[in-house]
């Protein structure tokens, strides 16, 4: 753990934050620990960034992309130290290793395309990558306050919103997606209330987004997954607003598991269902959400808490982390671009040429 001053990069006005970067070495808060601990985790290597990525010290997608992308700026600074003008072999191994740490959010592929590009164009390729790095830091946080004002706009005053998983400060370069569309609208007094799904296995809803918003100042009430069809059917939430890891070329959206349901639900009820994501979330490379890999993660995720088993010694479980949402599902796609109501292939197409 560091317990020095720190110097974010970019400084934001969030009130937590999940990337560091020094330099020389990048600081991830552990976000297994919160929100008892806030324990900041140093990384000096590019296998670090991986393993921490892996390890769900770090996780959301834009914030996993940002952190490959130190990740790449470390490996290039390492590998020209150790191996000099020999170095591009073992850098593209360490790029390899970073992709592979997590398969399903595409931010993580998307942000070491860019830094390998604009080390391409460079005299000083260490330079380079950690300047690019910097750069989709400061991008990513901008697209998020892009966001929220453009989601915002579709949410009329007097209802509550539902969300599920952590898509705020900590999911990203700061400021959030769909956590971001809930500050500017809670901001705005656009919303009566604030729901969060507990986001079963890894209780990223009651760990991180619940208290995220507590730091913000803005009061949410936790519910168990299996209870958010109920709420929908209440009449209380006007919009469910979700993020994404992949959003494929046609608008069908890879998202933490659980959001197929509450889509569904969410269309049987008339609940509006937006999908906040920047452009680095969309992949115009595959045409259908069938396409994308739902990372499977270990059974001991489900069978054991913390350690602890909670089923029978032996019991078998099923743990994919993401689902598929068909876009049909979804009423409203917002990225930096503006918001697309419904999402279609050619606005999707649209944004991403402009
Ligand atoms: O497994 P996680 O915690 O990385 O999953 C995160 C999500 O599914 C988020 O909804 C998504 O990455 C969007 S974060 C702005």
């Amino acid at each position: 753990p560091a317990d020095k001053p720190m110097k974010p990069s970019p400084p934001t006005a969030d009130r937590v934050s999940a990337l560091r970067w020094h330099g020389d070495a990048l600081e991830l808060i552990d976000q297994r620990r919160l929100p008892h601990e806030e324990v900041w985790l140093r990384c000096d290597s590019a296998a670090a960034v991986a393993t921490a990525i892996r390890d769900m010290v770090v996780r959301g997608a834009p914030a996993i992309g940002l952190a490959a992308a130190y990740g790449a700026a470390l490996a290039v600074r390492a590998r020209r130290a150790a191996q000099g003008a020999a170095w591009r072999d073992g850098f593209e191994q360490d790029l390899r290793q970073l992709a592979a740490a997590r398969p399903t959010a595409v931010n993580l592929s998307w942000a070491l395309a860019r830094v390998r590009a604009a080390m391409q164009q460079a005299d000083d390729p260490v330079h380079a990558a950690a300047a690019c790095a910097e750069r989709l830091h400061h991008e990513d946080l901008a697209a998020n306050r892009a966001i929220g004002a453009a989601g915002a706009a579709l949410i009329a005053p007097g209802r509550a919103v539902l969300t599920h998983c952590n898509t705020g400060a900590l999911a990203t370069g700061g400021y959030g997606t769909a956590l971001g569309v809930i500050r500017s609208a809670w901001a705005e007094a656009r919303i009566d209330a604030v729901y969060a799904t507990e986001t079963r296995p890894w209780l990223q809803g009651a760990r991180l987004t619940a208290w995220e918003l507590a730091q913000e100042g803005i009061p949410a009430a936790l519910l168990a997954d299996g209870a958010a069809a109920s709420l929908l059917a209440s009449g209380r939430v006007g919009w469910v607003i979700v993020g994404a890891d992949r959003v494929a070329a046609n608008g069908d959206v890879v998202n933490k598991i659980g959001t197929y349901a509450l889509a569904l639900a969410a269309r049987a009820h008339g609940v509006g269902f937006m999908v906040a994501a920047p452009l680095s979330t969309l992949d115009a490379h595959t045409p259908t959400g069938a396409a994308i890999e739902i990372e499977q993660r270990d059974a001991g995720e489900l069978t054991a808490f913390r350690g602890q088993p909670v089923a029978a010694a032996g019991t078998a479980a099923w743990n994919p982390v993401f689902d598929l949402t068909p876009a049909a599902l979804v009423d409203a796609l917002v990225t930096e671009a503006g918001a697309l109501v419904p999402p279609t292939a050619a606005g999707i197409a649209a944004q991403l040429e402009a």
